[in-house]
């Protein structure tokens, strides 16, 4: 890791606005993803926010994280949004998931009701490697989280594997955090919703977000019929199995699990718990990744439609999630890295990622997931990059996203059509907490992960 003093002057400013992003965002023991469109705590968000905190306030990563676990039901789900504090200005809020007096609930806050991809473990070992990370006072958090994200990974292997594949479903497009990927349309566009309600007048994101860059109100009329059905099932993962339209083995979600999984068995090591049934699961993850998701004649990997028994043939980022989770050969990293060269960036000169391939009919370059590039994708593939020895490749990633952001500032995502003559805009939300958060992390960390 580099000390502030070895920042570029450039990236100096940079790392300011990132702090002070972070610092803005602050609210008595937590961080919002961003005050004016998503005002409670989002799971995956905290996780990368407490690794940015952890270069300056270390002591509030540990509130991040401990906030977020408050969450965490009694049968091990760790929801994907907490509601610490009533916010009229979002929809879906609680009143809509109704999770309140659910006996597997939280005992201790308000919750969403379903889950976002597992991050927890491997921010905690990076945090670990970092100096903060030798002290008491983090080992001792690292003993008292073990056991709580040991339960969350078990909660997924146990509740969304029903034939123990080693690959868990999304019940819902916003457990993968992609939220309006093209990946999940054919699912979606399946569900009969007529005589459901229109929920358009009730989205609050329209009255900070143009409508362009936002999910459609058809999409959102299906995310709360799903959401519905759930209330309907008692939140219940088996009868939800049974009976929802929507469950997709995501690649993004499984790849992530995997290296949170790896992550977790050193975190066990280091409390001196035993890894073996970590290292089971883990195992048949990775096997069933490179048999059921990768496509050989694609030379890519897909989500699965469980429900309908298919492959969602569809390129975008997440196809490239596996080689942050280390289980590529180098076979399959070369074609995935063409397919990243060629289909992921809008030009000569332009920003890798984009979030859906160019070529894809669907590829909208401003519109959220389904052509914007995001930064903690980017540094995802970055990770993954290097991991398998791409190491130029990885380092320009690395530098058009620090890049972007510095021109930019801390957005939530970025028109991917950037060349010398037409410089992209952030798009979103600006002040966005793991923009800045990772922007630090890519800054002053240099460690591969
Ligand atoms: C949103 O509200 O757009 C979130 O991504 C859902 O979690």
């Amino acid at each position: 890791m580099s000390s502030s003093e070895n920042v570029p002057a450039a990236l100096r400013s940079l790392e300011e606005l990132a702090r002070d992003t972070l610092d803005g965002n602050w609210r008595d023991g937590y961080t919002l993803p961003s005050p004016k469109l998503y005002p409670f705590q989002w799971n995956w968000d905290s996780g990368f926010i407490a690794l940015g905190l952890a270069y300056y306030h270390p002591e509030r990563a540990i509130e991040e994280i401990r906030s977020m676990f408050k969450g965490q039901w009694k049968n091990g789900m760790l929801p994907h949004i907490n509601f610490h504090r009533p916010d009229p200005n979002y929809f879906p809020g609680p009143e809509v998931w109704k999770t309140s007096g659910l006996p597997q609930g939280s005992p201790q806050v308000a919750t969403s009701g379903i889950t976002q991809p597992p991050v927890f473990a491997f921010i905690m070992e990076r945090i670990s490697a970092l100096p903060f990370g030798q002290t008491a006072d983090w080992k001792t958090f690292v003993r008292e989280m073990f056991p709580k994200i040991l339960a969350q990974h078990r909660h997924l292997y146990t509740h969304r594997d029903p034939e123990g594949e080693g690959l868990v479903y999304i019940q819902h497009n916003w457990e993968a955090g992609t939220d309006n990927s093209p990946a999940y349309d054919a699912a979606l566009d399946a569900i009969d919703v007529s005589g459901f309600r229109d929920v358009s007048s009730l989205r609050r994101d329209l009255k900070t977000v143009d409508a362009l860059h936002r999910p459609t109100n058809a999409n959102y009329q299906r995310y709360i019929y799903l959401v519905d059905l759930f209330i309907e099932c008692g939140y219940q993962d088996d009868v939800i199995a049974r009976r929802s339209p929507f469950l997709v083995q995501d690649i993004l979600f499984n790849s992530m699990l995997v290296r949170s999984n790896q992550a977790l068995v050193t975190l066990a090591k280091a409390v001196g718990a035993d890894s073996s049934e970590i290292e089971r699961w883990n195992a048949r993850t990775v096997a069933a990744i490179n048999r059921k998701l990768w496509d050989e004649e694609a030379g890519f990997y897909f989500s699965y439609d469980l429900r309908h028994q298919r492959r969602i043939q569809l390129k975008t980022s997440s196809g490239f999630m596996p080689l942050f989770a280390g289980i590529c050969t180098t076979a399959q990293r070369d074609r995935l890295a063409q397919h990243l060269t060629h289909s992921f960036v809008t030009g000569v000169g332009a920003n890798l990622c984009t979030s859906t391939a160019v070529d894809e009919p669907a590829f909208d370059p401003v519109k959220y997931w389904r052509g914007p590039i995001w930064v903690n994708v980017n540094w995802m593939l970055h990770h993954g990059l290097r991991r398998h020895g791409l190491t130029e490749l990885a380092n320009g990633v690395k530098q058009q996203t620090l890049a972007l952001l510095e021109r930019h500032g801390m957005w939530e995502y970025f028109d991917p059509r950037t060349t010398a003559t037409r410089p992209g805009v952030g798009l979103g939300t600006d002040a966005f907490s793991w923009s800045a958060a990772l922007a630090l992390d890519l800054i002053r960390n240099s460690n591969a992960l």
